[in-house]
């Protein structure tokens, strides 16, 4: 039950400049409302700062290891 509901709030990094998609802030220049998950963005949208899709992001799995 806990993973089911941790992943709407699962984070994911793009492996090409390392910028992280939070759904709790969302990416309010790309038209991303903060709460979506990722699953739920839609697949024209890119990454704010490299410009790839979706298929080149990865699930960070240690997020809340690393920060404090
Ligand atoms: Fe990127």
């Amino acid at each position: 039950m806990e993973q089911a509901k941790s992943k709407e709030k699962d984070k994911y990094r793009c492996i090409v400049c390392g910028y992280i998609y939070d759904p709790e802030k969302g990416d309010p220049d790309g038209g991303i409302k903060p709460g979506t998950s990722f699953a739920a963005i839609p697949d024209t949208w890119v990454c704010p700062l490299c410009g790839v899709d979706k298929n080149s992001f990865e699930l960070v799995r240690d997020y809340e290891e690393v920060i404090p």
